[in-house]
């Protein structure tokens, strides 16, 4: 038995299926467009994004998918040497 493991990050899903935003906390209604948006805007820790979005408050399943964004963001912004990486801290 062969078991291969595939990680697909949520904008791969995304481009897949050609969906243009996906929803990342149903419990606030919050799409990974807007968290994108919040940290394009300066939310860097997952603090700002609770501040600003009000995610990962409620039942906080959506707190890992949220880091990955943060990370994401951050591992882009540092191939391009546009982002300071020390300015990201997961809270
Ligand atoms: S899915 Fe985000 S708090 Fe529940």
């Amino acid at each position: 038995m062969t078991i291969i493991l595939v990680s697909i990050s949520m904008q791969n899903i995304a481009i897949i299926y050609g969906i243009d935003a996906m929803y990342v906390c149903l419990c606030k209604g919050v799409t990974d467009k807007q968290i994108r948006n919040a940290i394009n805007e300066g939310a860097c820790s997952m603090r700002d994004l609770r501040d600003t979005l009000d995610v990962a408050n409620q039942c906080g399943k959506c707190g890992r998918d949220c880091k990955s964004l943060l990370n994401e963001s951050s591992l882009a912004g540092a191939a391009s040497g546009s982002m300071n990486t020390s300015q990201f801290v997961a809270a």
